[in-house]
């Protein structure tokens, strides 16, 4: 039984071909922001309130307008079927097996949607790449609407996919028969050359007003780093920001996403849901994460690992492992439910830990 989803990526490397799973773990450039990610959770001090009555904790929160069973959620992720067959499919049932959490499907996920919206009754979002061509973009948030998907993030951080290194030492090329499930058409073989030809690179602010006006759904943004950015997006009427350096795999060098959440948060001032993404890797970084600002963390790479490491339930047990070491150390540190969570609950690292 796997007790850390450290456990999960070492089945999952031993499983994979290792070019895919390059394709997977790799950042951009030199992976300095990959390292960055995990880095700042590592340099964080917990400081618990005993006495607090606080046993059985409730992770619970609630967040544009529906509860979910913990601050957590599936970030998107290309391509799940590279990880095994059955993909998306067995990643939104093994979530729901677990919590009652979103998971946010990538424009380039390798199962439809009206299929995801059937497989089990949690939230499912829809991650939007912009497309030079706008009607792919308006077709596939329309056939997501309709499928009863609740929410849009639009990732703003990708006018191209980043040079990673890896991939592009490897020639890596999308296995055969993995493709774009909802995007008609082929050319998707090799994911960098198709992001230059396929997504629009002059996007700005006016995209989030174009987005709705083709979709009643709320709106999240992908890819803030700055207090800056993140005061343009509630001015353009978003309602909600994703701190995200898109697991280190865009522009190599920006900081850890946990290291910017405060300043986001600050420039949020609670106005609209702060999530998180990036090196989310145990309980108690989720519980960071909330402690600095965000209302919600989202996992990316240990979904993947969890589908190959044993498909739906595989994946089912990395959000197990996580909701058990979320109220284990919330308990540990006298907190009975998320609202407990604020910045006294961590300080400074005598050493990292
Ligand atoms: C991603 N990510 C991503 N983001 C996005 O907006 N659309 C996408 O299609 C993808 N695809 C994708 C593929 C793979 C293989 C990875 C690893 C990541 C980024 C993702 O949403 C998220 O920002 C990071 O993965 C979060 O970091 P961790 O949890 O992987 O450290």
């Amino acid at each position: 039984m796997e007790l850390t989803l450290a456990e999960f990526a070492w089945l999952a490397q031993k499983r994979l071909d290792p070019p895919v799973w390059d394709f997977i773990e790799g950042g951009a450039g030199e992976e300095r922001t990959l390292a960055a990610n995990t880095a700042a959770f590592d340099r964080i001090c917990l400081r618990p309130s005993v006495l607090r009555g606080a046993d059985s904790p409730d992770p619970t929160v609630k967040i544009l307008g529906r509860t979910w069973d913990a601050p957590l959620a599936v970030a998107p992720v290309a391509y799940h079927t590279i990880a095994h067959p059955e993909g998306e499919l067995a990643t939104v049932r093994g979530t729901a097996a677990a919590a009652g959490v979103p998971v946010v499907i990538s424009t380039f996920a390798g199962r439809t949607f009206e299929e995801l919206a059937q497989a089990a009754d949690i939230p499912l979002w829809l991650q939007v790449y912009c497309m030079r061509d706008r009607s792919i973009t308006r077709g596939l948030v329309e056939r997501a609407e309709n499928a009863g998907f609740e929410a849009l993030v639009l990732t703003v951080d990708a006018p191209h996919l980043g040079r990673r290194l890896r991939d592009l030492r490897n020639g890596f090329r999308l296995p055969p028969g993995i493709l774009p499930a909802n995007l008609a058409g082929d050319g998707f073989a090799e994911p960098a050359a198709h992001s230059r030809t396929g997504f629009d690179p002059g996007l700005d602010w006016s995209v989030v007003d174009w987005l709705r006006s083709v979709s009643a759904l709320p709106i999240l943004v992908k890819g803030i780093l700055t207090g800056a950015d993140a005061i343009r997006a509630t001015e353009a009427g978003v309602d909600g920001i994703v701190v995200s350096n898109h697991g280190g795999r865009q522009l190599d060098g920006v900081p850890g996403t946990l290291d910017v959440l405060p300043e986001i948060a600050a420039a949020v001032g609670g106005r609209v849901p702060v999530l998180l993404d990036g090196g989310v890797r145990r309980g108690r970084d989720v519980l960071a994460a909330l402690a600095l600002g965000a209302d919600a963390a989202l996992i990316g790479r240990p979904v993947l690992h969890g589908l190959a490491a044993g498909g739906e339930e595989g994946v089912k047990g990395v959000f197990t492992v996580l909701l058990d070491e979320l109220t284990d150390a919330m308990a540990l540190a006298g907190l009975k439910t998320v609202t407990d969570i604020g910045p006294a609950l961590v300080g400074p690292a005598p050493h990292p830990l």
